[in-house]
């Protein structure tokens, strides 16, 4: 689908920072005269590069046709159906409500939990529990981006009784929702959160000490593995190299680094 308007103007642009930043990397300075990277990037495209999506979020509270809303459509689609989905006997009966996904559907970074816990049970939105919290200081305060600029999703839509692991028939059974969702949506990158996300995603084995640390492909996508902010509250240590990860997430994505 072609995009049109000031969304996709956000997206070139950030696409060209990209380009730049990757050249500058590569350690070539200037064009001609032109220095390829100033010390300080204009505000303007700082702006373009840290908050693609305002425009969407302008748009929607103005009650104008916004980028992205056929996108939304769509994923709507399929929300009804994971809504009425009884694949799984066992969770279909005990869950309170299905957890979708949320963020924003043209969104070029998808997080990937595990499964819903009581919290997300409850509200029907992924990570709004203690770890949701650690999960969105990590996407605000550290990645300098606003929860609503990402995507948020999980390997499982229903909550497991007693928050036990995703069984594997229960991930295969949620797989064809996780890939439409991504088929819409058409991210860039996606941060798996933990070993149940990484491992589902990338079906592997490989613990997530050594998944994590360096980029993956997943369809073409470009896949990061970290550790999951649950145990990252269990294991404040393990928050120095969850940070180091992020800086790569946000160097490849042409993300001012600080
Ligand atoms: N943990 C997850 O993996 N996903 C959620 O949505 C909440 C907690």
């Amino acid at each position: 689908m072609v995009q049109k308007g000031p969304q996709s103007e956000g997206r070139i642009a950030r696409t060209v920072l990209q380009k730049l930043e990757s050249l500058h990397r590569a350690g070539v300075s200037h064009m001609g005269k032109v220095p390829l990277r100033a010390e300080t990037p204009p505000a303007d495209m700082a702006a373009v590069a840290q908050s693609p999506d305002d425009d969407r979020a302008a748009a929607l509270a103005a009650g104008t046709h916004a980028p992205g809303d056929d996108q939304a459509a769509a994923l709507a689609a399929v929300q009804r159906e994971v809504a009425a989905c009884v694949r799984c006997a066992e969770l279909a009966r005990t869950r309170k409500q299905t957890v979708f996904g949320a963020g924003n559907p043209l969104a070029r970074l998808v997080f990937l939990g595990e499964a819903p816990g009581a919290d997300e049970d409850r509200q029907g939105e992924p990570f709004v529990g203690r770890a949701g919290k650690l999960l969105t200081d990590m996407i605000e305060k550290g990645m300098k981006l606003k929860r609503r600029d990402v995507y948020i999703m999980n390997i499982l839509r229903c909550r497991p009784p007693g928050n036990r692991n995703p069984l594997p028939v229960e991930a295969a059974a949620c797989r064809q929702f996780l890939d439409r969702q991504l088929a819409v949506i058409q991210p860039e990158f996606i941060c798996c959160l933990g070993a149940v996300a990484a491992q589902n995603l990338l079906q592997t084995t490989t613990s997530i000490g050594r998944l994590r640390g360096h980029f993956h492909d997943y369809q073409g996508i470009k896949v990061l593995c970290t550790y999951h902010p649950a145990y990252l509250l269990r294991n404040p240590s393990a928050k120095r190299p969850t940070w180091d990860d992020l800086r790569l997430l946000m160097e490849e994505m042409g993300l001012r680094v600080p």
